[in-house]
């Protein structure tokens, strides 16, 4: 069976979606994502939404090269708007930065159903992210990050619960489950401990405080303490 071949950042998002789910897949561009999830048989039917016309009669060229024409629907539209009549049930934004995909969640009311599955993957602004769907109520269910082409991107599965929560800095950058034992995630982690320090180093030479930074910092000091990595950046 012919099936489009997914990178690690795409399989880690596909490895969320539920069996038998009603996919929605936002900015769905070439559409590997629902194409790939048809060819396994683990959806019943995909509704696929780009703001572009290009990249949606990408995603129509390429879906038209696969058997799946009525388990398939197109939609010129941002985000999920319009969408809420489909019955949708496990929804992936992937590849936008983490303030568009909460813009997009919240300008769709009918995301806030614990039954309906979110699959976000941000490529940038994860703590903008995070903080949205706490201050919103939705509980990050799980969360992996994965590397592809050199670049480390982290993917979460989350639902709407209707109990905010509070998250420190270091939850907001990172995630509520940082795993040690995943290179992606200590990639990231040093990365960005690399690149906050050359942002204090900076601010402080023009006289700034960077008081968030340093907080931030500091808690990145401690879990690397906790975990036996303080020698590593
Ligand atoms: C970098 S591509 C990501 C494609 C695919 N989701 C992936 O992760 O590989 C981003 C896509 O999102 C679309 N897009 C950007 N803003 C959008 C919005 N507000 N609503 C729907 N699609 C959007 C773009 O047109 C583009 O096709």
């Amino acid at each position: 069976m012919k099936k489009p071949a997914l990178d690690a950042r795409l399989r880690a998002a596909a490895a969320y979606v539920r069996q038998d789910a009603v996919f929605a897949d936002v900015g769905t561009d070439h559409a590997y994502l629902p194409l790939f999830l048809l060819a396994e048989g683990r959806i019943l039917r995909a509704v696929l939404s780009d703001i572009n016309e290009g990249p949606l009669a990408r995603a129509r060229e390429h879906a038209a090269t696969y058997p799946y024409g009525d388990k398939l629907s197109f939609h010129l539209t941002n985000g999920l708007e319009g969408l809420s009549g489909q019955g949708i049930t496990d929804i992936a934004i992937c590849g936008m930065g983490g303030e568009l995909i909460a813009d997009i969640l919240s300008r769709a009311p009918f995301v806030k159903d614990p039954k309906i599955r979110l699959i976000l993957q941000p490529m940038s602004r994860l703590a903008k992210l995070r903080a949205h769907l706490a201050a919103e109520g939705f509980s990050i269910l799980s969360e992996t990050y994965v590397s592809a082409a050199g670049k480390h991107y982290a993917c979460m599965h989350a639902a709407f619960s209707g109990a905010p929560y509070a998250l420190s800095p270091f939850e907001e950058e990172f995630g509520q489950y940082p795993d040690t034992e995943n290179k992606a995630f200590l990639a990231y982690l040093f990365s960005k401990e690399r690149a906050l320090r050359a942002a204090v180093r900076g601010m402080q030479n023009g006289g700034g405080e960077a008081a968030a930074q340093k907080a931030l910092l500091a808690e990145i000091e401690d879990f690397k303490k906790k975990h036996g990595l303080e020698h590593t950046l």
